[in-house]
């Protein structure tokens, strides 16, 4: 070898790779490899009262949803022999041309696979699951919908808080309405929040805050307060949480989590909700959803636990004019997008099979899509809820493995298809998706 190459180009090399090698040796399980390739996504966004979503070219077009939930993908993927739970269910979803999907990002407490043990204490390896779940979905070209507390018992949720602030020695009353108004409790969930935004995903680097398969952050899943003069505490707390997310995150929209009953403020759609007690839960459909910082309403809806002694005619009926209602609401007085983002029926095996749930879900898929047809503000329907084979532990009486169920699976894949095709000419590159049932 000539002096000058073996001095000014054999040597250098040999001690970057020698330094590499050390590096590697000492430090090499720290090091993370981030994913080298994830399909291109972009952001959905809010065009008055549409979801919008740009094209390569620039090109905007408007998006309706079909999608579903399955709550439990943080803590299946968990562990790592559990996570093909959940890459199946990504994979189920895609083959039923779903392309969003609600889940839970939060787990509060101190069970065994708890995101948050303590007010702003986390469980490495369950944070790790939810950059699984997000992984997944990017796989999948699927979007998601995380909702950041419960407040309902399940996972910790609003209760959780109020026990930590009362075990930290601070003076907050046993009523759980308390977590909507004071002051430490605020700042432990505005902690939370920050906590979860700004993470940057284990496995693919990116933030969470620039994950376009992010469709949008919910509040609260389902907010209510015990006692309706908690309703301006409520109405307060969703300003206030609104803006602080927008105030770490600009590029992902922000729904409150409702369940879509009028409050007493809203005197002439009370004959809308299912009973006097919904009037009494100190939420109110449309003044928390005007909030500024919202950007979409969201509204569930069970009829068959909202009205359980009615009979099927009056359901369907019932459940009509209740997307309607909301719809218009949307339309008309929100002038925003609303997200049907919980539809749930019960499975009747008598002898109709399952015919009460399809005839319940065909209800709102048909409002929707004449929603679509006339481009108007009802932008969507998730079902509740999904599960892989072997869940039953995660199962409640409306959750379902849909390819157990031919009618409903049918159902489902018709109304993202008949969706999607009504669309499609707006795309003038639409990407085709692994699997994609609408366009073969
Ligand atoms: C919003 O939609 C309208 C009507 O479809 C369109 O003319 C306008 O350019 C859109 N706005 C933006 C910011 O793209
Ligand atoms: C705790 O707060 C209540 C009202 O919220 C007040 O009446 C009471 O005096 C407070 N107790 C203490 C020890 O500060
Ligand atoms: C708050 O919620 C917890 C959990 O559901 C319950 O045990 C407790 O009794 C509630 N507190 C009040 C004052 O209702």
């Amino acid at each position: 070898m000539e002096p000058f190459w073996r001095d000014r180009v054999f040597y250098p090399i040999l001690s970057l790779i020698s330094i590499g090698i050390i590096l590697y040796i000492n430090f090499g399980d720290k090091f993370k490899f981030p994913l080298l390739w994830q399909p291109k996504m972009d952001f959905i966004s809010i065009n008055s009262t549409h979801f919008v979503i740009k094209d390569d070219g620039g090109k905007e077009s408007m998006v309706y949803v079909n999608g579903w939930n399955s709550y439990w993908l943080m803590e299946e993927s968990v562990w790592e022999k559990d996570r093909k739970k959940v890459s199946k269910m990504f994979k189920k979803g895609s083959e039923m041309g779903m392309t969003v999907c609600r889940t839970w990002a939060f787990s509060d407490g101190n069970g065994p696979n708890s995101l948050q043990i303590s007010p702003g204490v986390f469980d490495k390896r369950v944070f790790q699951g939810l950059d699984y779940v997000i992984v997944e979905a990017r796989r999948r070209r699927i979007r998601l919908i995380f909702s950041l507390v419960n407040n309902l018992d399940a996972f910790g949720g609003k209760a959780q808080y109020v026990r930590w602030a009362q075990e930290a020695g601070f003076n907050v009353t046993s009523s759980n309405d308390s977590f909507f108004s004071h002051p430490t409790i605020k700042d432990y969930y505005k902690n939370y929040i920050k906590a979860i935004v700004t993470r940057t995903n284990s496995i693919s680097g990116v933030k969470y805050s620039e994950e376009p398969a992010i469709f949008a952050w919910e509040l609260m899943n389902e907010p209510r307060c015990i006692s309706s003069s908690s309703a301006p505490f409520l109405q307060t707390w969703i300003i206030e949480m609104a803006a602080f997310l927008k105030g770490l995150d600009q590029k992902h929209l922000v729904t409150v989590g409702l369940e879509g009953f009028y409050g007493l403020d809203s005197a002439s759609k009370l004959s809308v909700n299912p009973g006097e007690w919904a009037a009494s839960l100190g939420s109110d459909f449309i003044q928390n959803s005007a909030v500024a910082n919202i950007d979409f309403a969201s509204v569930h809806a069970y009829p068959d636990s909202w009205i359980p002694d009615a009979d099927l005619d009056e359901k369907e009926r019932y459940l009509s004019q209740w997307v309607e209602s909301h719809v218009m609401d949307a339309e008309l007085v929100l002038k925003k997008p609303v997200l049907f983002t919980e539809v749930g029926s019960l499975v009747h095996t008598k002898k109709e099979g399952v015919y009460n749930r399809d005839l319940l879900l065909k209800t709102v898929y048909d409002k929707l899509y004449e929603s679509a047809r006339k481009r108007q503000a009802g932008a969507g329907t998730l079902i509740w809820q999904l599960l892989v084979e072997g869940m039953k532990g995660y199962g409640d009486q409306y959750s379902l493995v849909a390819w157990d169920q031919p009618s409903t699976y049918k159902l489902i894949t018709e109304q993202s298809c008949r969706l999607q095709k009504m669309f499609r000419k707006d795309q003038t590159n639409r990407k085709t998706r692994p699997g994609d049932p609408c366009f073969g």
